[in-house]
This record gives C-alpha cells, sequence and structure tokens, in this order.
C-alpha cells in the first residue's frame, strides 16, 4: 500500500471514529425509547424559600407549624367521617363514576389549566401561608406524624394565585437567562419546573412544597434526605401524593419534584403511591381523561 493509500485509510478511520463518538453523545443524551434523558434543573436555576418571598418580605426558613397543628387536632376520626360519608354514597358499580366528581381528584396540568370558576376556601397553615381548608387536618396529621418520628418538615409555598405563580415563572425565565439562553428555550426551561401561569395545583390549595428543616433547597438531592424518603414512603396515609416521580417526566411534563405534594384523598393515594404512577394514569385507569 503506498503512502497516500495508507493516509487516505487513517482519515476515514478518523471519520468513522468521529462519528461513532457523535453516536454515542446522541445515545447519552435520549433513552432507549428515544425520549430524553431526565431533566434535571441547573444549579443555578435551584428555588428555596427566598424565591418564594414577596418584595420587602422578610425569610422565614421555618415557619412556625405548631399553631396549625394544635388548631387541626387528630385527623382519623374527621377524616375518616369525610371519606367514610363520600364511600356511602358510592356502590361498588357508581365508584369510578363518583371518583370522576370527587373535588380531590381533579386534574391541573399543562393541558388541562384550573377551571376559570373554580373557587377554593383557603385556611391558614402560618404566616401568608394557606391551603384549601379541607385537606388541613390531614396536612396537620402528617406533619405531626413526621415530627413524632424525629423529621421536621418545612413548607416553602402552599395556594399561591395568579399573580404569585406568574412572578414566579417569570422569575424562573429570567434565571434560565441567565447563561445566555434565548427567551423561548427560557420559556421551556422554566415550564419544566414551574408550571405556566393557570395550570399549577398550587392555584387549586391542594398541593404543597415541602423540605426538610435541614434541606432547604427544592433539588433533585431532597429525594435522599431523611425528610424526602419520609414523605414519599408515608405520604399517601395523609392522603398525599409525590405528583411528580422520576421517570414519569414524559407524562407530567414536569422534572422530578421530591418536594412537590398533591393532595387526592387516602384512597387515590395509596393507589396512585402503591402502584408508582401519576395522577394522570391513575385518571386515564379510570378511563377518565
Ligand atoms: N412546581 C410545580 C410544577 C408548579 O409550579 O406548579
Ligand atoms: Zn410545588
Amino acid at each position: 500500500m503506498n503512502k497516500s493509500a495508507s493516509m487516505k485509510n487513517v482519515m476515514i478511520a478518523m471519520e468513522v471514529l468521529l462519528c461513532l463518538v457523535a453516536l454515542l453523545l446522541l445515545l447519552f443524551k435520549h433513552n432507549v425509547d428515544g425520549s430524553q434523558v431526565h431533566p434535571v434543573a441547573e444549579q443555578d436555576e435551584v428555588m428555596d424559600f427566598s424565591d418564594f418571598l414577596e418584595a420587602g418580605e422578610e425569610p422565614v426558613t421555618h415557619p412556625d407549624l405548631s399553631t396549625f397543628m394544635e388548631e387541626h387536632p387528630d385527623h382519623t376520626d374527621s377524616i375518616t367521617e369525610a371519606e367514610t360519608e363520600d364511600a356511602k354514597i358510592q356502590t361498588e358499580e357508581s365508584y369510578q363514576t363518583d371518583q370522576r366528581d370527587n373535588w380531590r381528584l381533579i386534574l391541573v396540568n399543562k393541558q388541562n389549566p384550573v377551571p376559570a370558576d373554580y373557587e377554593v376556601k383557603l385556611t391558614e397553615i402560618s404566616g401568608s401561608m394557606q391551603v384549601d381548608e379541607r385537606i388541613a387536618t390531614d396536612l396537620a396529621a402528617m406533619l405531626r406524624a413526621a415530627k413524632d418520628d424525629g423529621v421536621s418538615l418545612s413548607i416553602v409555598s402552599a395556594y399561591r394565585d395568579m399573580d404569585k405563580q406568574t412572578k414566579l415563572f417569570e422569575a424562573k425565565i429570567r434565571r434560565c437567562m441567565k447563561n445566555g439562553t434565548t427567551y423561548m428555550d427560557a420559556y421551556s426551561r422554566a415550564s419544566e419546573s414551574v408550571t405556566v401561569p393557570g395550570s399549577s395545583e398550587h392555584q387549586l390549595g391542594l398541593a404543597l412544597d415541602i423540605v426538610g428543616s435541614g434541606h432547604q433547597a427544592l433539588d433533585e438531592s431532597f429525594g435522599d434526605t431523611e425528610a424526602g424518603k419520609w414523605l414519599a414512603r408515608y405520604c399517601d396515609e395523609y392522603g398525599f401524593i409525590l405528583r411528580y416521580p422520576k421517570g414519569k417526566e414524559y407524562i407530567t411534563g414536569i422534572i422530578y419534584e421530591p418536594w412537590h405534594f398533591r393532595y387526592v384523598g387516602r384512597e387515590a393515594a395509596r393507589e396512585i403511591m402503591g402502584n408508582e404512577i401519576t395522577l394522570e394514569e391513575y385518571l386515564w385507569s379510570m378511563g377518565d381523561q
């Protein structure tokens, strides 16, 4: 083989090698089924307590939840009563139909915005934080149970009105644009972790962002903390679900959020958490949505 022929072979080999590297990089970016590898927030996009403050508001990293817990004593009787009341009107056959009318199961996501006429009666948790009054007893019970197990939970964000959700969303876009990302890319990225205004469960008063007192950041690693594990393990006993699980981003459209808990009632919560599914899948399984 002459010199120029062997040079040509070397060039071809290098091109093949480059193609292989490009292919490997592409495979690394995508799952085998073609969907994206689980998206995560970049470190400088991660939110914490300070992001939820209004102008001039002092940061309260450990909101005092003791009064709320005291004002909503042991949940067992009252909640059993409330849910038993629902159950009474449900014969075996009508159960699925009734579940679809269940306020606890309202589906709100990017495809299903909060209904324009949605009304919610709020009750105070601490300071300006509020939730739908119908979930207060279960929430207090969950906080108390965690405390009894030596796990100190902190609530970062609860009910948000449209104005608050809009401010948060815009702040998130600005944060995503810091590294020179275009507005459209930042908008898309922001909407993976802060739902577009009008489509957030926080606007229902049924969702809460909860962290551990020792872990303030809303990031993936919260799921590995004692508080994150406790919540994932026991939330369903109090009617809550981990709404945005890892590996289900292609369904929820939201990154894994080990801090975001949604109230759906104990019945549905046990089904959803027990079967490791999302609210969307649970509703699909009932032939809804
Ligand atoms: N962080 C959740 C997705 C929300 O903004 O509703
Ligand atoms: Zn949330």
